[in-house]
């Protein structure tokens, strides 16, 4: 279940509607996707093959044509985090910067979890922790930044309006962390 934390006030929610409402207020998309079986017992894998990663996508077609036919998102992909991949810490380090993006950036988390953090228009900072059967779309140019709990297992649908590409701007500012996740 999503969890936000706006950081000047820590008290959390986990209210859908409450949340979904907070988010829309500042141009970003939260929805709840249901996750079959077969798509949780693949997220579960410790590694995900070509032909994990193309049933996901199929699973979920349905849901990743309407957002293709609604949204213009052109092109899909998953991508798994675990533990023990090499070099995990190194990427994760590259989300775990405040940033935006030219493009819109979308995930529909199927198994694990993880928590992006955002920078609002008036400089506030909140987070939203996201688990399975969660979407998020926030647009692009949005300051934010992502990390992951302790587990460092996330898979995700994401969904690009461009060419599959994670190009980050970057600048330094000091992120929040809820107390709960440490740091
Ligand atoms: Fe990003």
């Amino acid at each position: 279940m999503a969890v936000l934390i706006p950081l000047w006030t820590h008290s959390p929610t986990t209210d859908t509607a409450v949340i979904q409402g907070f988010l829309a207020a500042r141009g970003i998309a939260f929805e709840r996707w249901e996750v079959p079986t077969a798509a949780a017992e693949i997220a579960k894998k410790a590694r995900l093959g070509d032909d994990d990663k193309a049933t996901l996508l199929a699973i979920f077609s349905d849901r990743l044509r309407e957002k293709a036919e609604t949204q213009g998102y052109k092109a899909c992909d998953v991508v798994a985090i675990r533990p023990d991949l090499p070099g995990v810490d190194e990427a994760l380090a590259k989300f775990d910067r405040v940033h935006f993006h030219d493009d819109d950036e979308v995930r529909a988390i199927v198994g694990g979890e993880g928590v992006f953090g955002f920078v609002g228009d008036d400089g506030r900072q909140f987070t939203l922790t996201m688990q399975s059967g969660e979407y998020i779309s926030l647009p692009a140019g949005m300051w934010h930044w992502f990390y992951c709990l302790d587990t460092k297992n996330v898979t995700a649908i994401r969904l690009f309006k461009d060419n599959p590409s994670w190009v980050p701007h970057y600048r330094e500012t000091e992120r929040g962390r809820p107390a709960s996740h440490g740091g």
